[in-house]
């Protein structure tokens, strides 16, 4: 196109228009996400809030975040006020799997999407939420079964297993019961003697692990811990007691956090099944293209491991939570 004397002087008229104009307005507008977190009750939640955090300011987006110290009524709250403050999305990773429904027919309500992270809702609805990002806790119940039943394959006579469950009502809880389960079941000498919630943290999961060894001592020869966490307050507990865990006591948990790994390396846990936090960039991704209008598949599964003791010196310098 010939530049004339018209257009020069339309184009720089545009430009000193646009001179005139506040930076703010000509930024795009920041997305906004409200996260609910469930709390910091172990080192995964830690990691996962830490991913979160991070990935958010990474991608340039605004987090609103919230701790709800385990409390359902907490996160029910911290949505409530998301919806109220007119959020773009609205992420959260519920402390338990059943009694959301009002709550997000109200964001619904309110045209604000909702993913959730980590943990899923039971409810019939499943329109409630866009997407659910996580691992498949059945899956690391099966891995922890498999593991063991491998194991003790050729053991004589029963195996006595206490189990340390996770909060009372969540869906790691719920499904990491069920899934070992399913796999144990198939020889009857793999027996649950005591099972009992530790609610995922080490302190209660030594106190609860003391009550089995008063209960049980030298009876008890495996403990399944549905989390690190109270992996490490256990073996606290069977110390104490005088005996040696990972040898006197099989110990199997899930989530494979640093923590885990320097048990393992000293001798004292047998195996971790991998529970990655790492949620933060998926979800930041998933907030961008929601809003981009684009579709995403209801579930997004996170691909994990297991890590049995013999490899955790190897795997400890890549671990990343
Ligand atoms: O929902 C994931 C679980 O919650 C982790 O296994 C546990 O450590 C956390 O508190």
């Amino acid at each position: 196109m010939a530049i004339n004397r018209r257009t020069l002087t339309s184009a720089l008229g545009a430009a000193s228009l646009i001179g005139m104009l506040p930076v703010a307005a000509l930024a795009q507008k920041k997305l906004v996400l409200g996260f609910a977190q469930v709390g910091a009750e172990s080192e995964w939640r830690t990691a996962n809030t830490e991913s979160i955090k991070s990935a958010a300011k990474e991608a340039g987006i605004e987090l609103k975040f919230s701790d709800a110290q385990q409390k359902q009524e907490n996160q029910i709250k911290a949505i409530r006020s998301y919806i109220a403050q007119k959020v773009d999305v609205i992420a959260f990773s519920p402390v338990v799997e059943t009694g959301w429904d009002t709550v997000l027919l109200e964001a619904k309500a309110a045209k604000i999407p909702v993913v959730l992270t980590d943990r899923s809702v039971n409810s019939k609805d499943n329109s409630l939420y866009v997407t659910f990002m996580g691992s498949d806790f059945v899956e690391e119940g099966r891995k922890a079964g498999r593991w063991l039943t491998e194991k003790m394959k050729d053991q004589k006579g029963d195996v006595n297993i206490v189990e340390l469950q996770g909060t009372v009502g969540s869906a790691p809880a719920i499904d990491r019961k069920k899934g070992f389960e399913e796999i144990i079941k198939a020889d009857p000498k793999f027996k649950i003697i005591r099972s009992q919630t530790g609610d995922f943290t080490r302190a209660k999961g030594k106190e609860v692990m003391e009550a089995f060894l008063k209960a049980d001592g030298k009876k008890i020869n495996v403990l399944y811990a549905h989390n690190d966490d109270m992996a490490i307050g256990a073996i606290q507990a069977i110390e104490e007691a005088g005996m040696k865990p990972a040898t006197d006591i099989t110990i199997i948990s899930i989530d494979g956090v640093k923590g885990a790994f320097e048990a393992m390396i000293a001798g004292k846990l047998n195996v971790s099944v991998e529970c990655s936090p790492l949620l933060g960039p998926q979800l930041m991704s998933a907030v961008k293209d929601i809003k981009a209008g684009k579709t995403l598949p209801k579930r997004i599964v996170t691909v994990e491991s297991i890590f049995p003791m013999e490899v955790a010196a190897k795997e400890f310098p890549s671990r990343k939570y």
